[in-house]
């Protein structure tokens, strides 16, 4: 590890940010590798990279070296100019998916993709409801807040949603034929839920819910925004359960950090995409267009699908012990069961210099690792979660 310099003595900046967020008591003054470094001198394993972002981890030399000259070359022109970087970006992102979603949307976020994918859904059927999975997190706009459960009863704050939502149980398939019905535009799923706890909804499932839509029409959105690019051990959820929606939306760690977000259509959607019909200006820009690329040629060229599965696996074999009673999730979207409150865990580890991650399910502890992570890494969680109290 390098000397970091002692920035303890470094004055306080004022803050005048709103207070919308609690903070972590862990004041950040640089990163390197899966290790956060503080202004107080302590080193902290990054088990949670920024809500699943920092998926290759900090200062990644490809992904750095990937900005850097294309923000010397050129560092934005809008989608009305035509650069190679753009192009090449969403070729690669298609043949890493391999699912036949062949066209390609950047935007910027998350919420921003979700909101574009329901657009486009509305259009190519005429239709104005959605059905969504309880505990299913899609964002804070206006279409993808709707879609959010129990976002209506906590932060919405739009006096009402633009389009009839329905919500649909995260286990009972038998109850997915009566809810998707010839009025149902579209079908919005994380296939790993990420916020609702690292819940896998599983392949018979979502195969469930493809069929529905074919036999109604209604169009079928993988919200893969947290467990998409490589997070699963797969390119996509898609291609881990072998079930292919009509549209993913994907954001996080295709980045690595730098903002951007893509939605990925089939043939059947593109047709419905017309001139001026979907807008951005950020979208595509060049320096989010090279991370992208950079993202992608890192996982590929450093085996971080194969990494990730192994590593992922190692955890659940091994960290089953002390307050942990079990595992669920899939790839590094892992939910460790907690026999205490998970926030507790995650304070008491945090404590230990390791950084975790909770979920709306208070006994879930959620690690949202970076796929460069290795055995010796999860060794330091196990000894730490072997200290705490059961
Ligand atoms: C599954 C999922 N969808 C959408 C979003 C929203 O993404 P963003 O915060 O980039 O708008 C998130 C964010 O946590 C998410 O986990």
């Amino acid at each position: 590890m390098n000397a970091k310099p002692d920035l303890s003595a470094v004055p306080a900046v004022p803050d005048h940010l709103a207070r919308v967020f609690a903070q972590y008591p862990l004041p950040l003054a640089s990163a390197e590798g899966v290790w956060l470094h503080t202004r107080d001198n302590r080193r902290v394993l990054d088990l949670y990279g920024g809500h699943a972002v920092a998926a290759l981890g900090y200062g990644h030399p490809g992904w750095t070296r990937a900005l850097t000259e294309q923000a010397r070359a050129c560092q934005f022109q809008s989608n009305a100019v035509p650069m190679d970087v753009r192009l090449r970006a969403a070729a690669r992102l298609v043949r890493f998916a391999g699912l036949g979603l062949d066209t390609v949307f950047f935007i910027n976020s998350g919420a921003e993709a979700n909101e574009n994918a329901l657009k486009m859904a509305f259009r190519m059927t005429g239709r104005a409801q959605v059905v969504a999975l309880e505990h299913g997190f899609h964002g804070r706009t206006a279409a993808a807040g709707a879609i959010t459960w129990g976002a209506a009863q906590s932060w919405y704050g739009f006096p009402r949603t633009p389009f009839e939502v329905k919500f649909i149980s995260r286990t009972d398939i038998a109850a997915i034929e009566s809810a998707i019905s010839e009025q149902t535009a579209a079908v919005v799923v994380e296939p790993v839920q990420g916020v609702g706890g690292a819940f896998d909804v599983g392949a018979a499932y979502l195969a469930a819910l493809r069929a529905r839509c074919d036999a109604t029409g209604a169009v079928l959105i993988f919200d893969e925004v947290q467990c998409g690019v490589g997070r699963t051990g797969y390119p996509f959820a898609a291609n881990l359960y072998g079930v292919t929606p009509d549209m993913i939306t994907t954001a996080k760690a295709l980045g690595n950090g730098f903002p951007c977000a893509a939605l990925m259509m089939s043939d059947r959607v593109a047709a419905a995409v017309q001139l001026d019909a979907l807008g951005t200006t950020f979208g595509a820009g060049p320096l989010a267009c090279a991370a992208i690329e950079a993202v992608i040629e890192a996982i590929e060229s450093e085996g971080l699908l194969e990494r990730v599965r192994r590593v992922s696996a190692y955890v659940r074999k091994t960290c089953i012990v002390g307050p942990i009673t079990g595992h669920q999730g899939a790839g590094h979207l892992t939910g460790l069961r907690t026999t205490r409150p998970a926030k507790d865990i995650q304070r008491e580890l945090l404590a230990r210099n390791i950084l975790t991650g909770t979920s709306g399910d208070p006994h879930v502890l959620r690690l949202l690792s970076a796929f460069i992570l290795e055995e010796q890494h999860v060794d330091l969680l196990r000894a730490a979660l072997l200290e705490l109290p059961k």
